[in-house]
C-alpha cells in the first residue's frame, strides 16, 4: 500500500495550494456542444458574411478556410491540451503546464491577457447581441412602409434603448454562467444548440426556396483575388480566431472540464468543421435573400448598395431588415432570424465570461455567483462605450480612426486574440515537456502528430508573427 500514491489532483501536487475544484462535462458530447456553442456566434452568422462581402467573396473564404485549417485548428488543439492536463482555469492551466516542464510561472501572463481580451470582447458582443434581442421585436412589428434605415437608427440613436438590451443580454449571460458548469453552461448549450440548428437550418432552405441562390452560391464561391491585400489576411486570421474563441481562454477553460478518456484531436476537428459549416450555412441563409431583393443588380452592384447600407451592422441591421419588410411572411422569418442570432450569441458570451469567473472561483477570491457578478458589471461598464459610439460618441476616435467599438475590437480580436493564439502555439512547440503532451494527447497517428507539431511550432508562430507585425505598417 505504501508503494502506492496516493491519487492527488496534479493541481495540488504542483502547486501546493488547495484550488476548488470544477468537475467536468457529464456526457460525451458535452465538450463538443459547449465547445461549439462558444465558437458558433455572431462572428459566423454576422461577421463571416460581411467580411466576405467587403473582402472579395470567395478568395477571403478561401484564406479563411486556410487560416482555420493550418492556424486555427492546431492552436485549438494545444488549448484544449493545456487545460485538460490541469482542470483549471486558463491562468492557473498555463502556470501548471509551465512548473511542470520546468519553465518559468511568467507564462501564466498568457492566462491574464486572455481575461482582459474577454472582458473586452464581452463589453461589445453584449451590446451588438442586445442590438438582435432587440431586432426581434422590431422585425416582428414593422409594417413594411418603415424603411430599415430609419429603423436602425431609431434603434440606435438611443443610448438608453441600447444600453437596457445591453444590460438584459449580460443578465442573461451572468445567470447561465453563475449557475455552474453542470446547471448552468451545459444545461444551457443542451436546449440552444439545437434549437440554433433546426433555426438555421430552417433559414437556410426558405434562403434556397426563396432567394437568388446562384448569385450567392458564385459569389461566395468564386474567387476575386484582385480585393486581396494584407488587410484581407488580416481580417481572415482576426476572423478565424475570433470564431474558434481562440487565444483568450475560452476553448482553453473548456477543455479544463474535458473528461480524460475523450480525444483531443478528434474533438477539435468536430468543433472547428462545425464553427466552419455554420459560418457558410449562414451566408447561404443570407446572401440569397440579399440577392433577391436587389433583383436586377448584378453582384457587383448589389455590392456597392450593401456598402452604402454600411457594412458591419448595416448587412444584417439594414440590408437583411429591409429584405424582411419587403418580402412575405417577413414578421416571421425576420423574428425567427433574430432569434437564431441571439441564441448563437448567448452560447458564446457565456463562454466569454467563463475563464475570469473560472480563475477568481477555484482561487476561492470570491464564490462562482459573485466572481460572475464582478466580471460581467466590470464588461457591461466598458459596455457603455460602444453603446455610446452609436450615437452620442459617433464621432469619437479613440485610436486612429476607430470610434470606441472598433477601438475595442481592434485591441482584443485583432491584437489580444492573435498574440495570445501565438504565444500558447510558442509554447507548447519549444516550451512544452513533449511527454506531457503525447501523455495528454493519448493515442494518436504518429503521422499526424509530427504534422502537428510542425504547424504548432513554425507555422502557426511564424504566421499569426508576420500578420501581426504587418499591421504596423
Ligand atoms: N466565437 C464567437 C463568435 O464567433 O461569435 C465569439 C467568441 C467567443 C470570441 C468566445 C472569443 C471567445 F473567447
Amino acid at each position: 500500500l505504501l508503494d502506492k500514491p496516493i491519487q492527488q489532483p496534479l493541481f495540488i501536487k504542483i502547486m501546493e495550494k488547495n484550488l476548488k475544484s470544477h468537475g467536468t462535462w457529464i456526457g460525451k458530447w458535452t465538450f463538443v456542444l459547449a465547445a461549439t456553442g462558444s465558437a458558433v456566434g455572431l462572428g459566423n452568422i454576422w461577421g463571416f458574411p460581411y467580411k466576405a462581402g467587403d473582402e472579395g467573396g470567395g478568395a477571403f473564404v478561401l484564406i479563411y478556410f486556410l487560416c482555420i485549417l493550418l492556424i486555427g485548428l492546431p492552436i485549438m488543439v494545444s488549448e484544449i491540451l493545456i487545460g485538460r492536463r490541469s482542470g483549471t482555469s486558463p491562468i492557473n492551466a498555463m502556470k501548471i503546464a509551465a512548473i511542470e516542464s520546468n519553465r518559468s510561472s511568467a507564462w501564466q501572463l498568457v492566462g491574464w491577457t486572455g481575461i482582459i481580451a474577454g472582458v473586452l470582447i464581452l463589453s461589445f458582443y453584449s451590446v451588438i447581441a442586445g442590438l438582435c434581442l432587440n431586432y426581434i421585436f422590431i422585425s416582428a412589428a414593422s409594417s413594411g412602409v418603415i424603411e430599415a434605415q430609419t429603423q436602425f437608427e431609431n434603434a440606435t440613436q438611443s443610448w438608453q434603448g441600447l444600453l437596457f438590451w445591453h444590460s438584459v443580454f449580460m443578465i442573461l449571460t451572468l445567470l447561465v454562467v453563475s449557475a455552474g458548469i453542470k446547471n448552468g453552461i451545459e444545461r444551457m448549450v443542451k436546449i440552444l444548440m439545437p434549437m440554433l440548428g433546426f433555426l438555421l437550418v430552417f433559414m437556410v432552405m426558405y434562403a434556397m426556396l426563396n432567394g437568388a441562390v446562384n448569385k450567392a452560391l458564385s459569389f461566395l464561391f468564386s474567387p476575386d483575388f484582385s480585393k486581396v491585400n494584407t488587410d484581407t489576411f488580416l481580417s481572415a486570421l482576426g476572423q478565424a480566431f475570433f470564431s474558434l474563441s481562440l487565444g483568450m481562454g475560452s476553448i482553453m477553460a473548456y477543455g479544463a472540464y474535458m473528461p480524460k478518456e475523450q480525444n483531443i484531436g478528434s474533438t477539435s476537428v468536430s468543433v472547428a468543421s462545425l464553427d466552419t459549416l455554420v459560418a457558410i450555412l449562414a451566408g447561404l441563409a443570407i446572401f440569397p435573400i440579399l440577392f433577391s431583393f436587389y433583383d436586377g443588380f448584378s453582384i457587383d452592384e448589389t455590392l456597392v448598395q450593401l456598402k452604402e447600407n454600411g457594412l458591419g451592422p448595416g448587412i444584417v441591421f439594414v440590408s437583411l431588415a429591409s429584405a424582411f419588410n419587403d418580402m412575405q411572411y417577413g414578421q416571421l422569418i425576420g423574428p425567427i432570424f433574430f432569434i437564431l442570432l441571439s441564441v448563437a450569441a448567448l452560447s458564446s458570451s457565456i463562454s466569454i465570461l467563463e475563464p475570469g469567473v473560472a480563475f477568481l472561483s477555484e482561487e476561492r477570491i470570491l464564490s462562482r455567483k459573485k466572481s460572475a457578478i464582478v466580471i460581467s458589471a466590470l464588461s457591461w461598464i466598458i459596455g457603455i462605450g460602444s453603446v455610446l459610439s452609436f450615437n452620442l460618441w459617433s464621432d469619437v476616435k479613440i485610436i486612429g480612426d476607430n470610434n470606441f467599438l472598433d477601438s475595442m475590437d481592434l485591441i482584443a480580436v485583432k491584437n489580444l486574440q492573435p498574440l495570445g493564439g501565438m504565444l500558447i502555439a510558442i509554447f507548447i512547440g519549444w516550451f512544452m515537456k513533449e511527454s506531457l503532451i503525447k501523455d495528454e494527447l493519448g493515442s494518436i497517428n504518429p503521422i499526424v502528430y509530427k504534422i502537428w507539431r510542425f504547424f504548432i511550432k513554425l507555422v502557426a508562430p511564424i504566421g499569426v508573427g508576420c500578420i501581426l507585425i504587418s499591421q504596423l505598417f
